[in-house]
């Protein structure tokens, strides 16, 4: 007897009743970039469609990306000031402080708020942490990160998602907002992030690519498997709620093999280098863009996760609406 897959793939109903992945839209994160001043919103230039905006001009786009049914963002902060010790990110005025403030005034308990926790925005010479010499000096950067953290819960957070690649900084960070009574407030840890140069778009419109070395030290070699796998384990055991794998797109092993090892959720965060590359093959007429966000998209929730944080949040939740995904 032949066996007859096309059955049920011949058939849109049955083809649509049997899916192996299904998705809806509270599993979407959308990264923000807020910057001081006001009445700017400024395109980036490597990222067409994404915006570096003024908390005034923010506003407009969370109402949009409510609409649109993506109501869980995270922020990342664009300050005026860089130093050494990246004193912004953990001001009690700094921009990502102020961004919650004023996104919490306005929708209420209507978005989630997650923040990025990093200093490579605050420091003048675009490092995760403070130096030492030319090295990032990991054990000083622990209670600068878990201070940025705590300052994020005051303003209003509902969640910390520290991106640095510090040893022992989920720890740090989970000790600190336990201390001061956030103890609901959750850990989504960059638990397993590749030095990559799909972040290129991300370090222009954030402005912190390095001015001397590399991240190599602290973010992980791309020809690494295992690794990646003793990190996860070990920022579940310093305690995460959920990790996040990063990039998404050229590790969807990396994806699957951490969500089968972990009892916790996986978010996959599909970066600016992605993002950038559709848009770009898009406008050349090479690719259909909406086809890829599709496919980048069920590939990565395919592969394990659960949680997806992408740019293309709100054109995922259209997919999603007129049920090409879903
Ligand atoms: C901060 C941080 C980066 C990204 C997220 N958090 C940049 C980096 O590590 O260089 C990259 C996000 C993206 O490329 O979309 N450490």
């Amino acid at each position: 007897m032949i066996q007859r897959p096309r059955r049920l793939r011949g058939n849109p109903i049955l083809r649509k009743m049997v899916r192996e992945t299904r998705v809806d839209k509270s599993s979407l994160i959308y990264p923000i970039f807020v910057q001081e001043g006001t009445g700017s919103c400024q395109e980036i230039p490597t990222m067409p469609g994404q915006y570096r905006y003024t908390i005034d001009q923010m506003s407009n786009k969370l109402e949009q990306l409510k609409k649109a049914g993506v109501d869980r963002v995270m922020f990342f902060g664009i300050p005026d000031q860089k130093d050494e010790v990246g004193s912004g990110a953990y001001a009690e005025d700094g921009i990502v402080q102020k961004a919650l403030v004023e996104a919490r005034r306005q929708f209420g308990e209507e978005l989630y708020l997650i923040t990025d926790v990093c200093m490579c925005e605050y420091t003048s010479h675009g490092h995760c942490g403070v130096l030492q010499g030319r090295e990032v000096d990991n054990d000083p950067t622990l209670k600068l990160l878990a201070k940025t953290a705590l300052s994020h819960a005051q303003a209003g957070a509902d969640m910390v998602a520290p991106s640095d690649m510090m040893d022992g900084r989920v720890l740090a960070i989970r000790n600190e907002l336990d201390d001061h009574g956030f103890v609901n407030v959750p850990i989504m840890s960059y638990a397993v992030k590749y030095a990559s140069g799909f972040y290129g778009p991300f370090r222009d419109a954030a402005g912190s690519a390095p001015s001397f070395g590399d991240r190599k030290s602290y973010q992980m070699d791309f020809h690494n498997r295992k690794e990646g796998l003793k990190e996860a384990l070990t920022d579940v055991e310093e305690g995460a709620d959920l990790l996040i794998v990063k990039p998404a797109l050229a590790y969807q092993d990396i994806i699957r093999q951490v969500a089968d090892l972990v009892d916790i959720p996986v978010a996959a965060y599909s970066v600016s280098g992605e993002y950038a590359m559709v848009k770009a093959g898009a406008k050349l007429g090479y690719v259909e863009e909406s086809r890829m966000i599709a496919e980048m998209a069920i590939g990565a929730y395919r592969a394990g996760a659960s949680v997806y944080i992408t740019y293309f949040a709100e054109e995922i939740a259209g997919l999603m609406d007129s049920g090409v995904i879903g």
